[in-house]
């Protein structure tokens, strides 16, 4: 009797060990459902498809989404050009603007990001001048009151009719992409270039009273908010040709393939509208130095899309 007492207590104390070890694993695996961010999305609102998106995210995405629901954050969150501190503005503007409509996101993080989602002339401040060639300026940005740049030099008849100054370093540039265009037989002449304040005034009050507001806006910069003032921009034509007919001849094509190679960039392309907050202007280059505007080029972006994500710091 003694002996078989004896044999079952090990088995006993084994049972009770295996129990505790079961028991303590079912714990940890409920303490680990509990607390895992799955659940927690879950609880928020989120699909089991959103959550697999989600925990691949960048841990602040994850940490937003446990915050609330919010149905676009997946498709903001794979916006290449996202700029975080900005999330709550994407948000407002696709409400204000997608009530029942399929969602351009990409669209939605260009305009949040160019400030265009404000109207024009609105949310202004005076441009980072210690960006240099890089600087900004739209109907955004402004620059300082008075601003003239101290080394404008005046432009040949070589390379431009005649009363067209512009910014020393600029001319050298054009000078080379007009010599390099020639090699190619392809003539290319300045029409505009550095306009003062006042210059830059009476050519919007000219549009504005001939045309209206709207027209003008779209045209012309307000004084202050031109490139022309920052004697860094150039409007570029070949002999004959005209705003109308200058973006199809040859010179147009040529400036499309190789003005970045001299550190020219299209300021206001086709179809950007929206963006540059300017109608096409096929004949408009803007100086930007040779690095800079090859990373334009090739980002594919409008400089004030450029500068937003890159340079805005
Ligand atoms: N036409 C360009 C936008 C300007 O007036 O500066
Ligand atoms: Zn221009």
């Amino acid at each position: 009797m003694k002996k078989r007492r004896l044999k079952k207590k090990p088995i006993i104390v084994l049972s009770i060990f295996l129990l505790s070890l079961i028991f303590i694993f079912i714990i940890f695996k409920l303490y680990k459902h509990y607390t895992s961010y799955e659940y927690k999305l879950g609880k928020t609102g989120y699909s089991e498809e959103e959550i697999s998106d989600i925990i691949k995210l960048d841990k602040k995405y994850v940490n937003y989404a446990l915050k609330k629901y919010d149905k676009h954050l997946i498709h903001l969150a794979n916006e290449k050009y996202l700029i975080w501190p900005k999330y709550d503005n994407y948000v407002s503007f696709i409400n204000k603007n997608y009530k029942n409509k399929k969602v351009d996101y990409s669209y939605v993080v260009s305009k949040v990001n160019t400030k265009t989602n404000y109207d024009y002339y609105t949310h202004t401040s005076e441009t980072d001048m210690d960006k240099g060639y890089g600087i900004l300026v739209n109907k955004y940005y402004r620059l300082p009151d008075k601003y003239s740049p101290s080394d404008i030099v005046s432009m040949s008849s070589s390379y431009a009719y005649p009363n067209n100054s512009i910014r020393s370093e600029v001319y050298e540039a054009f000078k080379e992409m007009s010599k390099a265009a020639k090699e190619d037989k392809i003539t290319l002449i300045v029409n505009s270039s550095y306009r003062d304040y006042n210059s830059q005034k009476r050519i919007y009050e000219e549009y504005e009273d001939k045309k209206g507001q709207q027209y003008a806006d779209a045209t012309a910069a307000r004084p202050g908010y031109s490139e022309h003032q920052t004697g860094l921009a150039l409007d570029i034509f070949t002999p004959g040709s005209n705003m109308k007919s200058f973006e199809n001849t040859d010179a147009f094509k040529w400036l499309s393939k190789n003005a970045y190679k001299y550190g020219f960039i299209l300021r206001y392309p086709k179809d950007k509208e929206d963006i540059t907050g300017y109608a096409y202007e096929s004949w408009h280059y803007r100086y930007l130095g040779k690095n800079l505007a090859k990373k334009v080029f090739d980002s594919n972006l409008t400089f004030d899309e450029y500068y937003a994500y890159y340079l805005d710091k």
